[in-house]
């Protein structure tokens, strides 16, 4: 048993439970990139390759059957996790950008045909466009795009004054992953699926975040990347409907996601292994069921309402720096806070900032189009995990007007 479960911790405590940070003396605040893995995800993955290891679902002996167990015990974590009626709807994939890609090549390929129309919003990362635009390309589809507002927030509104009798399908973004807005999907995937259009959430930025409830939000896709909610790299979900995925032909051919195979003819599995050909991320799911546990042993809300409070302590200082800005004031906002100060290069920022061991990330954050509608070129961006606190911000801060220093002197 957790003797923290759904308790509050002290920060000394929760950042002792990750080993990264008693050999790095940082100020980590580029969680939203990748977070850091605690101590348990850690162990997990030791453990299965030290005594529990074998591929799965092909071998007869016991050690592949404990691999299978732990492999699919993991997915029942996961559908547990985002509230899925179902393992069949929970496919293992190698992060979120394949789900996407899997379901703009698949599900996209047999629902959508010339001249019908798919709906991004201004701020989706360009893991949820490129894709898109790949399939649009191959079946002569349009992409329309609903705009952010100043404040950096999609309305509701802006998604659905795109919508015409042509929409097959609406994909954004669950948070914004380069100024933190916070979208308001239940409302648009209600009112998508009442007028019969599919509807997939990148919910990259929420999963580590906020609840997710698939049913609740009633969206036919959801897709995460495990690296971001304290688990391994190279696994991710895709949450799909099942009667969608069921319809909709394989993603990739190969071994495991077949029923018969002849040169004449083959039949495929059934869901979920219908979208797992080949070898999976074996390792990589078992630890992500391991993520998932300790964020559910803490308590999401309890790491929604200490991130929130730690967004919020941290807007407060940065604000207060005199020529700072901040891009984006979303009204709900996620972990993330992007900012640009006085005429300083982000880069030379983040460079200078490395120097006082405080990480952030700089750049576009894979987001260009909502560069482009804020009109900068790139930010400093501030993204929190369960281990930061005030202190980090303040470290921010103070980091901050010593760069500023530096360059009143040159
Ligand atoms: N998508 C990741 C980010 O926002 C890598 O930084």
């Amino acid at each position: 048993m957790n003797k923290f479960k759904n308790t509050f911790y002290s920060h000394d405590v929760v950042k002792s439970q990750f080993p990264i940070f008693d050999k790095n003396d940082i100020i980590y605040l580029d969680s939203a990139a990748s977070s850091q893995k605690p101590r348990s995800v850690l162990s997990s993955i030791n453990e299965v390759y030290s005594n529990n290891y074998a591929n799965i679902h092909r071998g007869v002996y016991k050690l592949s059957q404990t691999a299978t167990d732990m492999y699919e015990d993991a997915r029942e974590i996961v559908r547990k996790f985002v509230n899925a009626e179902s393992v069949k709807e929970i496919i293992f994939v190698r992060g979120a950008t394949e789900a996407i890609n899997l379901v703009a090549s698949t599900v996209a390929e047999i629902n959508i045909s010339e001249g019908d129309e798919i709906i991004l919003s201004r701020l989706e990362h360009h893991s949820n466009i490129v894709p898109w635009q790949i399939m649009a390309k191959k079946n002569k589809a349009i992409i329309k795009v609903a705009e952010s507002d100043e404040n950096g927030d999609v309305s509701f509104e802006s998604i659905f004054k795109m919508v015409t009798p042509k929409t097959k399908f609406i994909s954004v973004t669950h948070i914004s992953n380069a100024i933190g807005s916070i979208l308001p999907v239940k409302d648009i995937c209600k009112e998508a699926k009442s007028r019969g259009i599919l509807t997939l959430i990148d919910g990259c930025q929420a999963a580590p975040l906020l609840e997710v409830d698939v049913q609740d939000i009633g969206c036919d896709f959801y897709v995460f990347s495990g690296h971001k909610t304290y688990g391994p790299t190279g696994i991710g979900v895709l949450y799909g409907r099942e009667d969608v995925l069921n319809e909709a032909p394989p993603y990739q051919g190969g071994g495991d996601m077949i029923d018969k195979v002849t040169f004449k003819e083959t039949t495929y599995a059934g869901l979920p292994s219908k979208f797992e050909a080949g070898t999976p991320n074996i390792v990589g799911a078992i630890g992500l069921g391991s993520a998932l546990t300790w964020m559910q042993n803490i308590g999401i809300n309890n790491i929604n309402e200490h991130s929130r409070k730690v967004v919020n302590e941290g807007l407060n200082i940065l604000e207060s720096i005199n020529g700072i800005k901040i891009i984006g004031k979303p009204i709900n906002r996620g972990g993330v806070i992007s900012f640009i100060y006085k005429d300083i290069h982000s880069h030379d920022l983040g460079t200078l900032l490395n120097s006082y061991n405080i990480a952030v990330r700089t750049g576009h954050h894979c987001a260009q189009p909502t560069m482009e509608r804020y009109k900068v070129s790139s930010t400093v961006r501030a993204s929190v995990g369960y281990y930061n606190n005030k202190e980090d911000f303040e470290a921010l801060a103070e980091g901050i007007l010593k760069v500023s220093k530096v360059f009143e002197n040159v």
